[in-house]
């Protein structure tokens, strides 16, 4: 074991051929810590999403290594990944994937049977899950019946909900007022703190900063700079 969560060296990545060659990835090197909220910042085409895919087994990098968890991801074959992120690795994204006819309860329980959940435990954690995000007595609402910010904390809720030692989230609070913004990041903040997970998330929203430990800023590929903040909240 490294001792990070994620340590992930010579990551490059080039995308299409020709003149319409981009190389989002030039050769990042990177160490997450458990319990430490990190965000990934920078402008659009930097590369953040592309980070961010390499380091949670969606997305294969030309050349690097990624350790998670001590596991050399990349290395493992099509199913042994799948098995480990669906285990280890909880994501969120700006478009939320809720399914359209589940209740709230219903999406998160399902994916918790998927890795092993009986249905009444299942069915403990998702209501626990749900009241940590607020929305206690909304388990019978399917998306078309909740608003954004709402909808956005079921996600986090599905989440959560199995405990995931390694959290990616890529651009979470971009579709959500102030309020909601500020209540995501507080259950990211928490989902460090309290469950020791990693937290990495790409965003361009400020008003996350004094919630983060650490915040890195990418630019054209590279990581430009890396500070570790002092905790305010
Ligand atoms: N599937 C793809 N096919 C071709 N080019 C891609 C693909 N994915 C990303 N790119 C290119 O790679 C570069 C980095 O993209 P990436 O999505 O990682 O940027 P980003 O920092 O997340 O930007 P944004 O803030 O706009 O989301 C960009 O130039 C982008 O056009
Ligand atoms: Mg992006």
């Amino acid at each position: 074991m490294s001792g990070f969560a994620i340590s992930a060296t010579g990551l490059r990545k080039t995308f299409g051929k020709g003149a319409a060659r981009v190389a989002a990835l030039k050769g990042v090197d990177l160490r997450l810590r458990a319990g430490e909220l990190t965000l990934l910042m920078g402008p659009s085409g930097s590369g953040k999403s592309t980070l961010v895919a390499a380091l949670g087994g969606l997305q294969r990098p030309d050349e690097g290594e990624v350790l998670a968890l001590g596991e050399a991801i990349w290395r493992r074959k099509g199913g042994a990944l799948t098995a480990f992120r669906r285990r280890h690795c909880g994501f969120v994204f700006q478009s939320v994937g809720l399914f359209p006819s589940l209740t709230a309860l219903e999406q998160i329980m399902i994916p918790l049977t998927y890795i092993g959940y009986g249905q009444s435990a299942a069915r403990k954690h998702a209501l626990q899950a749900l009241d940590e995000v607020g929305l206690a007595g909304r388990e019978t609402s399917r998306p078309g019946e909740m608003s954004g910010g709402e909808n956005q904390r079921v996600a986090i809720a599905r989440m959560i909900a199995k405990e995931p030692r390694l959290i990616f989230c890529d651009e979470p609070t971009s579709s959500l007022d102030r309020d909601n913004g500020a209540l995501v990041a507080a259950l990211l903040h928490r989902a460090a703190k309290d469950h020791n997970a990693m937290v990495l998330c790409v965003t361009h929203d400020d008003r996350l900063v004094p919630h983060a430990d650490r915040v890195i800023e990418m630019e054209d590929g590279h990581l430009k700079t890396d500070s570790e903040r002092t905790q305010m909240s």
